[in-house]
């Protein structure tokens, strides 16, 4: 049994440094992107993956991974295919719940909100920015539908690099963006013997935001 030896045996202390809220910024999300340079400079690998929780509308939740696009005042962006589980699921119940976790800092940001699709133009404009398989690739995936084979997604991807073989490939009218609004944040510093930082942001519906602590 390597794998539970492996989990008793790993029992790392965390020890990153104090989260006060005395120093914490006003706003969570200048806290936010502070942590975010802070990721990018300890060199975390993909510090932009961040697993997005839906909830179907009988209540079922399921999580996965995206990556996060952009974040400004106006929210938090991703972007998918909105026939996709996730997509249907936000579209029918648009509420979501994202958890960034930055291991060499010892760190995790959770954030939760009402989400929105991001209009057709920034849609477009991200759309265009990507590389040209990835767009292709766009059009190929049905995706979260059944396939039968590997095969079949190859053929189709070979179909529409035939459709579009210039570099003028449309964007899909069922692929673009999310966007979460965010009403609560909470970071989360790793500190020595389980005694973690926990500051929790919650703004209701007003724009001032409350900050609390939260035992680990
Ligand atoms: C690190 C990482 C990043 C990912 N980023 C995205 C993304 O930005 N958008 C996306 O649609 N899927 C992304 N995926 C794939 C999703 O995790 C998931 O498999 C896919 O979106 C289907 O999810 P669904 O069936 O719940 O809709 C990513 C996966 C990983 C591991």
């Amino acid at each position: 049994m390597i794998i539970q030896k492996h989990i008793e045996e790993l029992r790392r202390d965390y020890s990153g440094e104090p989260l006060d809220e005395s120093i914490v910024e006003r706003d969570p999300l200048l806290q936010f992107g502070k942590w975010m340079e802070d990721a990018v400079r300890a060199e975390v690998p993909e510090p932009h993956a961040m697993a997005l929780a839906t909830v179907s509308s009988d209540g079922n939740p399921s999580v996965r991974m995206v990556l996060l696009r952009g974040f400004d005042q106006s929210g938090f962006v991703f972007y998918t295919n909105y026939n996709s589980r996730k997509g249907k699921e936000l579209i029918d119940k648009p509420v979501a719940g994202g958890s960034l976790f930055w291991h060499e800092l010892d760190r995790q940001v959770r954030i939760e909100g009402k989400v929105e699709k991001t209009s057709s133009e920034e849609s477009d404009a991200y759309f265009a920015r990507r590389p040209r398989k990835s767009k292709i690739a766009a059009w190929a995936s049905n995706q979260s539908n059944e396939i039968k084979g590997r095969a079949e997604l190859d053929r189709l991807f070979k179909e529409f690099e035939e459709r579009f073989p210039g570099e003028e490939v449309p964007r899909p009218g069922n692929w673009g963006g999310f966007r979460i609004k965010p009403t609560i944040y909470e970071f989360w510093q790793g500190r020595p013997n389980r005694l973690h930082d926990r500051i929790l942001y919650t703004s209701g519906n007003s724009s001032k935001w409350e900050i609390s602590r939260l035992a680990p």
